[in-house]
């Protein structure tokens, strides 16, 4: 039996999609407040829609940590890169991104750079389900937030494209974050058949919708496995210039206060540089993912519903 409450808190989400091939607004909701009861909506809402905005949030670490904890089991942030301070050992799943220094050390990744095209922590034998991102201080302009639908983009792909990668696997490279910092440990390499990093298949199946979706990862020291090297660079610069194709992407202004779920199974990200004279501060968190896997008869589904129109248009 539901309670008032919980009807109330359930009767007042609204899921409202963004135009476009992805992301919907999550209205009505204070995250701290989501019960049992209202979850599945916004589950089945990530599931459909693959990003999810909510504006207006203020959540401490332990709050985002719980709210993180809604999609999966939380993983630990992944490896630091240089020169930056220590975590908080007490939420060892949040990390900082930012640009502000306390005494001259950053507190945070990625400084006021661009952060180019990836999925986050592909490298890994098991790379981060879905992410949560919460903005706790933003510049006026600039730092804005891109993603890209990889199910609207393998479901594009020239045919011939398609039956060249549909059984490949490529190898993502662990030098480097998606600023091109170092680290922790690395050296610097440009050696792709043998920089450190995990193969994963190219074409992957989504384990929780079953549909098709184009793995990349990243695109500095990327190699498909067992090919000559200028094939695997001419076929993944056409790859890539592919997949961020603008029909296919969708900007995060930042306001202060929202956060963002997004599933790394099906989109990249990238980030704009900014003037960093002024601060930027997010914390980020992470759910445990699977081992990325192809299934057969995923091959014969239909596009994912959000590309689908899309796809349809493309093709013809
Ligand atoms: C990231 O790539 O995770 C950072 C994105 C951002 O700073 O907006």
């Amino acid at each position: 039996m539901v309670s008032t409450a919980e009807a109330k808190q359930r009767n007042a989400i609204e899921v409202s999609p963004l135009p476009g091939t992805l992301g919907a607004e999550i209205l009505g909701c204070d995250v701290r407040a989501l019960d049992d009861a209202s979850f599945p909506i916004i589950r089945q809402a990530l599931e459909d829609h693959l990003i999810l905005l909510f504006r207006g949030q203020q959540l401490s670490k332990a709050e985002q940590t719980v709210f993180n904890e809604r999609f999966g089991v939380p993983a630990k942030a992944p490896r630091a890169t240089r020169g930056v301070k220590e975590r908080d050992n007490q939420y060892p799943c949040i990390s900082l991104i930012s640009n502000i220094k306390e005494d001259g050390v950053p507190i945070g990744s990625l400084g006021d750079g661009e952060a180019f095209w990836h999925t986050d922590t592909s490298y890994v034998e098991k790379p981060p389900s879905y992410s949560t991102f919460l903005a706790l201080e933003v510049p006026p302009h600039g730092g804005d937030t891109q993603f890209t639908n990889m199910y609207a983009a393998l479901d594009t792909l020239p045919r011939d494209i398609f039956e060249r990668i549909r059984d490949s696997n490529l190898k993502h490279d662990s030098t480097y974050n998606a600023g091109g910092e170092l680290h922790v440990g690395a050296k610097h390499t440009k050696d792709v058949v043998n920089c450190p990093g995990t193969v994963h298949p190219i074409v992957r199946t989504h384990p929780v919708t079953g549909y098709n979706t184009l793995y990349l990862g990243r695109r500095s020291n990327a190699y498909i496995d067992g090919l000559p090297v200028a094939e695997s660079e001419e076929l993944l610069n056409f790859l890539w210039q592919h997949a961020v194709r603008k029909e296919f992407t969708w900007t995060q202004k930042w306001r202060t206060g929202d956060l963002l779920v997004w599933d790394n199974q099906c989109l990249m990200h990238r980030r704009d540089a900014f003037d960093g004279q002024h601060r930027r501060l997010m914390h980020k968190a992470y759910c445990e993912g699977t081992r990325p896997f192809r299934s057969p008869d995923a091959f014969a589904r239909p596009p994912h519903p959000r590309a689908a129109k899309l796809v349809q248009q493309m093709l013809r």
